[in-house]
């Protein structure tokens, strides 16, 4: 306990002297040169397509979806996903929720919640193990390995990556594409480069400044970038991550209202949200965050009662890209429903209620895996010692063929209908079948063996195993600590 009051209040102090850093926004230059050309006769969709201000296939922008993409970064702990839930308390034109998509780091993320996220409709996605700048394929790899193993996300829907600090080079894109991955999303657009999503196949077409575009530097056919757009403020500097740190509620409404009616009068280009959580979410010892967070959320509400305006994923708006259709066929795309799995018992993915006896979702079935930095729940299996970057999956805790072992998600099961309590797929019909047929990001660990050395505590098996809640509490009001030091400091 002494301890913990300690790391909360060297937690605060880093935040009150670090608070204005804004941690994802890289240096924004306007202008210059564009040496990207790109003939749109020879990059036909839906596999390539021309980077263009235009919407795509020839749709006018009168037509097209207002897409907003709300994005979230770094750690999943139970504050943040609040907060992200806040956000995204709005409708689509269809009646469906509002999605957003999460960049999830490794570290202090607590993955029965990443699990739950996505089980909600939301988008997993990869931002590193520990959250590094011009990051190794291995930090890469490292968290979709995790992101699998503890929380059943399959190799084939995990589809984009943001690089932290938004710090890429030539060598991430094409490392992106090597291990699977459909999408970049850590471009800035400002106005000039105001792009809808376009294929790497002629190389970039944002941040050409840094030299990115020149010709020869990336050329990755069929992997996409999604550009991030910024806000010009009101001395017209770019604003990127974190909008609302850098003026009052009021300005910063004044500000994305008139960027919004920029891309919403003009070419419709998607329009951004893009949010560090822990600067929307109030701790104990740190400056208030309400007002922030409420004029975040008001903007939201007030986008959300147009009839053309939808809140998606960048895998929505990328499977749009792909097969574009007027708005006003929108509602009954397949990508747009959200119709959610119903089950006949809890299999610990999130969606059940009748279980919920711990005002934990899915409690009863979680395990805790405690170790000194990676305190987490998960419906698979505990490793058997802490992840780390060079052994992201350890050996479990428990062994194949002993009482508690988890089964891994198939790649023939959806992970919506896999229970991995009885290793079972519920799925009985063919609209709900999944294939992965992802190249898999390489494995570098283990199979599911036991360690002599696994120190990591499974709750349970059985549901006498107390209810996750001393390892899931306690995890996350460290894990509370911890990452607010990691967003700050990184
Ligand atoms: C960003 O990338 C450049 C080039 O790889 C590197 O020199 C720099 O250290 C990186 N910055 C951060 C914060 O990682
Ligand atoms: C796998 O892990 C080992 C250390 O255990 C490391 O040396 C190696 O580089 C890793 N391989 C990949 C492909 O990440
Ligand atoms: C522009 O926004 C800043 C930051 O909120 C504010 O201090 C300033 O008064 C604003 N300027 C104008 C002309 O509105
Ligand atoms: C933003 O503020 C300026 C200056 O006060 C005002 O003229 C403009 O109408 C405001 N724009 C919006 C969209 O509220
Ligand atoms: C939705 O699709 C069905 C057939 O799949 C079609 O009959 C219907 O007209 C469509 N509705 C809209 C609004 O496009
Ligand atoms: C765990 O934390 C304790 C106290 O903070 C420290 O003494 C110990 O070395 C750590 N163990 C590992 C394996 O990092
Ligand atoms: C677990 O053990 C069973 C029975 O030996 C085997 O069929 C299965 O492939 C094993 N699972 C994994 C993930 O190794
Ligand atoms: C892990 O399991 C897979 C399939 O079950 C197998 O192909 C692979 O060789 C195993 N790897 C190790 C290191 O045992
Ligand atoms: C795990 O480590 C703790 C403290 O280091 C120890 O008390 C406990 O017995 C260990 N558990 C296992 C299963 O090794
Ligand atoms: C609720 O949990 C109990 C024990 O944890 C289990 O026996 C029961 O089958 C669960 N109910 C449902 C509907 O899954």
């Amino acid at each position: 306990m002494k301890n913990f009051a300690v790391s909360l209040a060297v937690a605060a102090t880093l935040l009150s002297s670090f608070v204005v850093a804004q941690d994802g926004t890289p240096t924004i230059v306007q202008g210059g040169a564009n040496p990207y050309t790109c003939d749109p006769t020879k990059c036909i969709a839906p596999k390539c397509l021309c980077a263009s201000q235009s919407p795509p296939g020839g749709i006018k922008p009168a037509d097209a979806p207002q897409f907003v993409t709300i994005t979230f970064d770094d750690s999943v702990q139970p504050e943040l996903i609040q907060t992200a839930a806040d956000l995204l308390n709005v409708q689509n034109p269809n009646g469906c929720k509002a999605k957003g998509s999460w960049y999830v780091s490794m570290m202090y993320t607590d993955f029965a919640l990443v699990q739950q996220w996505f089980a909600e409709g939301n988008e997993v996605a990869d931002h590193t193990f520990t959250h590094v700048g011009t990051p190794s394929a291995q930090e890469i790899q490292a968290a979709a390995d995790m992101l699998y193993s503890y929380a059943g996300v399959p190799h084939g829907m995990l589809k984009g990556f943001r690089a932290p600090f938004l710090n890429y080079t030539a060598d991430t894109l094409k490392e992106i594409q090597a291990q699977g991955f459909l999408y970049d999303t850590s471009a800035t657009a400002v106005v000039d480069d105001n792009y809808w999503p376009y294929t790497l196949d002629n190389g970039m077409a944002n941040d050409c400044w840094t030299g990115i575009c020149n010709p020869g530097t990336v050329n990755l056919p069929g992997v996409w970038e999604v550009p991030m757009y910024a806000v010009l403020d009101n001395a017209s500097v770019p604003q990127l991550m974190d909008v609302y740190l850098s003026g009052t509620p009021e300005d910063v409404t004044n500000w994305s209202q008139t960027n919004f009616d920029r891309h919403y009068n003009g070419n419709r280009q998607p329009f951004g949200i893009y949010v560090h959580p822990t600067h929307l979410t109030n701790y104990p010892g740190l400056p208030d965050a309400t007002a922030q967070k409420a004029g975040v959320v008001n903007f939201i509400q007030s986008l959300a009662g147009k009839p053309d305006v939808w809140f998606v994923t960048n895998d929505q708006l990328l499977q749009w890209m792909q097969n574009p259709v007027p708005a006003s066929q929108l509602a009954n795309q397949t990508y747009m429903q959200c119709q959610k799995p119903v089950t006949p018992k809890e299999i610990c993915n999130g969606l059940e209620t009748l279980n919920i006896t711990s005002g934990v979702v899915s409690g009863p079935l979680l395990n805790a895996c405690n170790f000194n930095t990676s305190n987490f729940a998960t419906c698979y299996n505990c490793p058997g010692s802490a992840p780390t970057l060079e052994t992201p999956v350890p050996a479990s805790a428990v062994a194949n063929g002993t009482s508690g072992y988890r089964t891994p998600l198939p790649d023939n099961c959806s992970p919506f209908w896999w229970d991995p309590v009885a290793g079972q797929c519920l799925c009985t019909t063919s609209s709900c079948a999944y294939q992965d047929t992802a190249l898999p990001k390489q494995q570098n660990s283990t199979n599911g063996t036991s360690s002599g050395s696994s120190n990591g505590s499974s709750a349970s098996s059985s549901g006498k195993a107390s209810g996750a809640s001393p390892g899931p509490v306690v995890a996350s009001t460290l894990s509370i600590a911890a990452a607010i030091f990691i967003s700050l400091i990184m």
